[in-house]
C-alpha cells in the first residue's frame, strides 16, 4: 500500500543548536534483551507469523527491523510504502517483542543514486564507487543528508507512538565500507572543518607545517583532501583528514538523531559501532548516543579470538562510560566475508555471548534472525538457519534465550576493574602515518599484546581516554601514545604524581596534536614523568629480535635511552644497542612510571606486567588457571555481585568460589565453596562476599 506522496522538495529539518535530550537511556525491555536483525522484507508475508512464533519460542525480546529497507519503504522519491512495516510492527507487538527500528538509511536505493549521482563516494585515486552493494554515499553529500533525515522523520512520524517501538537504530555501521570520501563536496566540507578548527590561514599554515616542500596556502580554496600524491602527503593534512572524516560521519548521525529526538524524545537512539574501527573516533561518538551498541565478529581462524572478543567488549564498555551496552550483532556460527568461514563449535555461541554479558552487555543480539535465501550474505549464519529448527544452531539459540532469562537480575550491574588501558583514536591515526621510522610500529598489535598479558592473568581492564579522570585505577597501561595533547600529558603525569602506577610503551609522547615533534629529546611529553631521555631511535630489521638481560626478547624497536631519574630494570644484551637500557622504572611523586623501549615477547610481557600488578595490589577476582576467564559484575547497592567464569581451556577446572550458581552446567549451589567448570563451559555465580571487593 503506497502512502500519499510527500513532495521530494520538502527541505530537511534544520539542524538545531541544542538537540533535545532523550528521556530514556535504555530500551524498555526487562532483564537482558535478546534478539537480532530482522529483515521480513526479504521474505513472503506467510513467513512472518512463523517468525514471530519461533521468536517467542527462543525467548527473543527485541529485534532490529528494516536496516536495509530504504528501497522498500520509499520505492520512489517521496512516496512511502509503510503497509508491510505496519503489519510487522503489530505482529511483533502482539508477540511481546520490542522493536529497535532502523532508520534504513545505510543503503540508498537505486533511484537515489541515479537522481543524485554526485552523492556517490570517490576514492583517494578519484575512482567513483557505484551502487549495487551498500553504503554507496558520500557522507558530505547534502542530497544524502537531506534524504536520510527525511526518511528518519517519516518513520518517526509514523511509528513514534507504536507500542512495539523501544529504540531507534540509526543507519548501520557508519564508515565500515566508505569511511572517507575524496570527492569535491567532501573537499569543500573539509575546508569548512579546517576554517572552524584554525580560524585563519596563518594558524592553519603553522599547524600543517607548510613551510616544508613549498606547501604554503594563500587561499582556503587551494586546500584539498590527501588525494593520491607523488610523494608522502603532508602528515598533518592526513591527520586532520582522519579527524574530519570521523566528524563528518558523526554529522550524518547527528542530523538523523536530532530529527528523531524532536518527535520521540522518550525513545533512546543508538547506532551500531564496529569495535576497533580505525576511521571512527568512537569516544567522540559515544557521548552523542543514548545507548552504545556494538557489532562483534570473531575471526574464525584466530586461536586467540576469545581474547580479542573480551578486548572489544571492554572497549565498548569504556565508550559507554561503564554503563550497560547493547551487543547489537554477532554471529550464531559462520560468517561469509572471511577467506575461510569457520562454523562455531557446539557451545561456542553461548560462550561468546556470555563473554559479552560478563563484560557489561545487557543485550545480546545477532545478525540476523533468519538466514537469507539470496544476496551476498546467504551463507552467513542466522538464529534460524537454512536447515531450520532441527539444527545445532537453533537448539543453542533457544538454550541461550533460557540462559539470558536466568541471568535477568544481572542486568544493570557494573563490571569491576582496577586497571585501565589508554586508547586513543588520534594517537592511532598519527602513529600509523607514513614516513615514520618503522612500518612495523602498528597500534592495535601493541594494545592487543598488553591486553592479552593482563587477560591471561584474569585481570579485567577498562578502556579509557588519555585525558579522563584516572584516579580510581591502581594501574594504567599506555601501550602506545605517539601523539598526545598537553591536557592528556598533564593528566597522565598528575595521575602518577598523585600515587598512580603507569606502564608506557615505546614511541610515546613524541608529537603534539598537530604532529609536530616535541623537541629537546624524546619522549617529549613524558621525559620528566618517565625520568629518561632518548637520543636516537634504532628500529630493528624485519623479524629481528634482540636479547634482554632478564632472558626476554625485544623486537621492532630499540632506542638510545639515557636514564635521568629512572632506574634500569632490563638491558639489551645484543643488537645495535648492546648494554643500553631496555626497560626502566621511575618513582615520580607518589607513584611509579615504567617504560618499555622495545616490543616485548608475550611471556616476558606476562611476567613484567604480572610483577607490576602484584606490587600495586591488582589481582584477578578469583584464582584460576590461564585461559579461564573471570569477571565480576556488581549491582548498584554494592552488596550483590556476580562472578562469570568461562573456561576456554580443554581441561575441567575446580575453583574456589564464594557463592551459588545462577547459571551453570551443574546448577547446584556448591555449598563446599568449589565450582567445577567443564572445558568450554560457563558458570555464573551470585556471590556472598563479606564486603564489597573495593570501595
Ligand atoms: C632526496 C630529496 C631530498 C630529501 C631526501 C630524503 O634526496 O632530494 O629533498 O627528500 O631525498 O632522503
Ligand atoms: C555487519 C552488518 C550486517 C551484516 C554483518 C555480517 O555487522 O552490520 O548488516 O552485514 O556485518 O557479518
Amino acid at each position: 500500500m503506497a502512502n500519499p506522496a510527500v513532495p521530494p522538495s520538502q527541505p530537511p529539518r534544520a539542524p538545531r543548536s541544542t538537540p533535545r535530550e532523550s528521556l530514556r537511556t535504555w530500551p524498555n525491555i526487562a532483564g537482558i534483551a535478546y534478539g537480532g536483525d530482522y529483515n521480513p522484507d526479504q521474505w513472503p508475508e506467510a513467513t512472518w507469523v512463523e517468525d514471530a512464533r519461533l521468536m517467542q519460542e527462543a525467548g527473543v525480546s527485541m529485534v532490529t527491523v528494516g536496516v536495509f529497507s530504504w528501497a522498500r519503504l520509499e520505492p520512489t522519491e517521496g512516496t512511502y510504502d509503510f503497509g508491510w512495516l505496519d503489519q510487522v510492527m503489530d505482529l511483533l507487538h502482539a508477540h511481546g517483542i520490542g522493536v529497535d527500528l532502523a532508520t534504513a538509511t545505510a543503503s540508498p536505493p537505486p533511484w537515489f543514486s541515479r537522481r543524485y549521482p554526485q552523492s556517490l563516494p570517490e576514492t583517494r585515486e578519484g575512482h567513483r564507487l557505484w551502487p549495487g552493494s551498500r553504503q554507496a554515499y558520500c557522507p558530505s553529500s547534502p542530497d544524502y543528508r537531506a534524504a536520510s533525515v527525511r526518511l528518519a522523520t517519516a518513520l518517526a512520524t509514523r511509528y513514534g507512538k507504536h507500542p512495539a517501538l523501544v529504540m531507534w537504530h540509526v543507519n548501520n555501521e557508519y564508515g565500515c565500507h566508505v569511511p572517507q570520501c575524496f570527492c569535491d563536496e567532501s573537499a569543500a566540507a573539509f575546508r569548512r572543518f579546517l576554517q572552524a578548527r584554525y580560524g585563519d590561514l596563518a594558524r592553519f599554515n603553522d599547524a600543517w607545517g607548510t613551510a616544508f616542500w613549498s606547501q604554503h596556502y594563500s587561499d582556503w580554496d587551494e586546500v584539498l583532501p590527501p588525494r593520491s600524491t607523488p610523494a608522502h602527503p603532508n602528515p598533518t593534512q592526513q591527520l586532520d583528514w582522519w579527524r574530519f572524516s570521523s566528524d563528518e560521519l558523526l554529522n550524518c548521525f547527528r542530523a538523523e538523531r536530532d530529527a528523531l529526538r524532536e518527535i520521540t524524545p522518550d525513545i533512546p537512539v543508538t547506532t551500531n559501532f564496529v569495535g576497533m574501527l580505525k576511521p571512527i573516533d568512537y569516544f567522540s561518538w559515544a557521548r552523542e548516543e543514548d545507548v552504545v551498541s556494538n557489532d562483534h565478529y570473531l575471526i574464525g581462524e584466530d586461536p586467540d579470538g576469545h581474547i580479542e572478543l573480551s578486548m572489544t567488549a571492554d572497549l565498548i564498555r569504556g565508550l559507554a562510560a561503564g554503563t550497560p551496552w547493547v551487543l547489537m550483532e554477532h554471529s550464531t556460527s559462520a560468517v561469509n566475508w572471511q577467506p575461510r568461514n569457520l562454523a562455531k563449535q557446539p557451545g561456542q555461541l553461548r560462550r561468546n555471548s556470555l563473554q559479552h554479558v560478563a563484560r557489561g552487555a545487557d543485550a545480546v543480539c545477532f545478525f540476523q534472525w533468519r538466514a537469507s535465501r539470496s544476496g551476498a550474505e546467504k551463507f552467513h549464519s542466522g538464529m534460524l538457519p537454512h536447515a531450520g529448527t532441527d539444527s545445532k544452531v537453533w537448539r543453542e539459540v533457544v538454550e541461550l534465550g533460557g540462559n539470558l532469562r536466568a541471568l535477568a537480575e544481572v542486568a544493570g550491574s557494573r563490571v569491576e576493574s582496577d586497571v585501565a588501558i589508554v586508547f586513543d583514536w588520534p594517537a592511532w591515526w598519527a602513529v600509523e602515518l607514513d614516513s615514520h621510522p618503522s612500518v612495523d610500529v602498528e597500534y592495535l598489535p601493541l594494545v592487543r599484546e598488553m591486553y592479552a598479558a593482563l587477560w591471561r592473568q584474569g585481570i579485567t581492564v577498562d578502556f579509557v581516554r588519555p585525558d579522563q579522570d584516572l584516579s580510581r585505577y591502581k594501574l594504567v597501561v599506555v601501550p602506545s601514545l605517539y601523539l598526545v595533547s598537553e591536557a592528556a600529558a598533564a593528566n597522565l603525569t598528575q595521575y602518577v604524581s598523585a600515587g598512580g602506577h603507569l606502564v608506557c610503551g615505546f614511541f610515546s609522547g613524541i608529537v603534539d596534536v598537530n604532529d609536530a615533534v616535541r623537541l629537546g629529546g624524546y619522549p617529549g611529553a613524558f621525559r620528566q614523568l618517565l625520568g629518561i631521555r632518548i637520543e636516537e631511535f634504532f628500529p630493528l630489521r624485519q623479524a629481528e629480535t634482540v636479547a634482554l638481560s632478564d632472558g626476554g626478547t625485544g623486537s621492532v624497536w630499540t632506542e638510545a635511552l639515557h636514564c635521568e631519574a629512572a632506574e634500569v630494570t632490563a638491558r639489551y644484551v645484543d643488537g645495535p644497542l648492546l648494554g643500553w637500557p631496555a626497560r626502566t622504572s621511575n618513582r615520580f611523586g607518589d607513584g611509579t612510571a615504567h617504560y618499555l623501549s622495545t616490543r616485548h615477547d608475550p611471556a616476558t610481557l606476562d611476567r613484567v606486567l604480572g610483577q607490576i600488578c602484584d606490587r600495586v595490589g591488582v589481582s584477578s577476582p578469583i584464582i584460576a588457571p590461564a585461559g579461564v576467564e573471570r569477571v565480576r559484575r556488581r549491582d548498584a547497592s554494592g552488596n550483590t555481585s556476580y562472578l562469570f567464569v568461562i573456561n576456554h581451556t580443554e581441561r575441567e577446572v575446580d575453583l574456589v568460589v564464594a557463592g551459588a550458581e545462577i547459571l551453570g552446567d551443574a546448577m547446584n549451589d556448591h555449598a563446599d565453596g568449589h565450582v567445577v567448570v567443564a572445558p568450554g563451559a560457563v558458570a555464573v555465580l551470585k556471590e556472598n562476599l563479606a564486603a564489597p571487593h573495593k570501595e
